[in-house]
């Protein structure tokens, strides 16, 4: 469906209510998606991004419903993933001479998931099409979070089209992010921050500092995932630079799970001795095996410190835990404290071996492990506090 989004341009994308999860079953979208396609029509037209693949059939039917395909001159492709290249060969069977605008990155990896040999037409930062009175003007955003993602900028109706950049899997029918309820709309940015974008934070300050530096007007930021940022739309940019410098919030983070709640009672009992230090911080407790460990990398992206624990099975930990703890690896949060936790029956390497995967995501451990043997007793309970108390935790 047509939906104005400026003089020139209309958002011809796909709400997608139904999504639960993206990325096969890597993140989940409890808000479901949008997948963002944007119609230009200057005196010529283009067409940036497409929408996932499922949704190919629809997406071309509904844009032949408003133009003639033909009158498409040209399309460009700001990001080859799925979600946003998925209708490219429905789109191309029909109009299959059109020009494709994208990166030398785009075409190897448009080609790696089509096989197919489209009009490619590689561009670089600094490169511009002219579509009459309007110009769409191209920058790469390397990392951001492919090597081929792009970013182009609409002159006179000065609009950013920055892909997946300042997006949010937030399917919603008000379009713009003053017409939506921020406290969510926040929620699910820092959300996609935290998940996709953090381990590429150094480049995200980098392109930021690029992009304020070519001095553009901004009047819009429109990325290829939930709201248009309309109503002060530097605020993400702002926010952006804020999440990529070493975030943290005055939160403290338990992480744990239990198979005969020792290890639960231990996690509650250091809880309790953190917040005896009269630390105004926040303090969460998460049992890994029942929240969703999305959100979870949301709270630790949100935190100073992390506390993470699991009763010892088999010499190791319960996959459950060696599960966020590779997901904290693969992300290279800065910045962050931890102390790991355990109980055990007869072996006890779990507080050890949590204790060196904090130490290998870079963190800075902030107390011995803390291991206690099968269920814990008053005595037993009470050093749980007493650790809790003494960590070290830094603001
Ligand atoms: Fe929304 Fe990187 O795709």
């Amino acid at each position: 469906m047509l939906k104005k989004v400026a003089e020139s341009v209309s958002w011809v994308g796909k709400t997608d209510w139904e999504l639960r999860r993206f990325h096969g079953n890597e993140y989940s979208t409890h808000r479901g998606s949008t997948y963002n396609s944007y119609l230009v029509q200057d005196k010529k037209t283009a067409l940036i991004d497409t929408v996932w693949k499922p949704f190919a059939a629809e997406f071309v039917d509904n844009l032949k419903k408003e133009i003639d395909l033909n009158d498409i001159d040209f399309v460009i492709a700001n990001h080859a993933e799925i979600d946003h290249s998925g209708a490219l060969p429905e789109l191309l069977r029909e109009i299959p001479d059109v020009p494709v605008y994208c990166t030398k990155n785009g075409i190897a990896s448009l080609k790696g998931h089509y096989h197919e040999d489209w009009n490619f037409n590689p561009v670089k930062t600094g490169d511009s099409i002219s579509l009459g009175s309007k110009e769409l003007f191209f920058v790469e955003a390397k990392m951001l979070h492919w090597p081929d993602s792009m970013f182009c900028y609409l002159s006179g109706e000065n609009i950013l089209f920055s892909n997946d950049a300042f997006g949010q899997h937030y399917a919603t029918e008000e379009m713009f992010n003053d017409l939506v309820d921020n406290c969510e709309l926040y929620q699910e940015a820092i959300k996609y921050y935290a998940n996709i974008l953090t381990p590429f934070s150094i480049l995200v300050t980098k392109k930021i500092d690029e992009l304020l530096g070519m001095k553009l007007p901004v009047d819009m930021i429109c990325p290829s995932h939930g709201v248009i940022w309309r109503n002060n739309p530097l605020q993400i940019v702002e926010q952006y630079q804020k999440w990529a410098d070493s975030y943290k919030e005055d939160q403290v983070t338990i992480i744990y799970d239990t198979m005969w709640n020792a290890t639960k009672r231990m996690a509650e009992a250091v809880a309790e001795g953190i917040k005896r230090t009269g630390t105004a911080a926040r303090v969460k407790l998460f049992k890994v095996s029942e929240s969703d460990s999305n959100d979870i990398i949301t709270e630790i992206f949100r935190s100073k410190a992390v506390i993470a624990g699991s009763p010892t099975i088999n010499r190791g930990i319960l996959t459950s835990v060696a599960a966020i703890l590779e997901e904290i690896r693969g992300l290279g949060l800065k910045e962050k404290q931890a102390a790991a936790f355990g109980s055990y029956g007869w072996s006890g390497e779990s507080p050890g071996i949590i204790d060196s995967g904090l130490k290998e995501a870079g963190f800075n451990i902030i107390g011995e492990p803390l291991k206690l043997s099968w269920n814990p007793d008053k005595e037993q309970i009470q050093e749980c506090l007493k650790w809790g108390e003494k960590l070290n935790i830094k603001d």
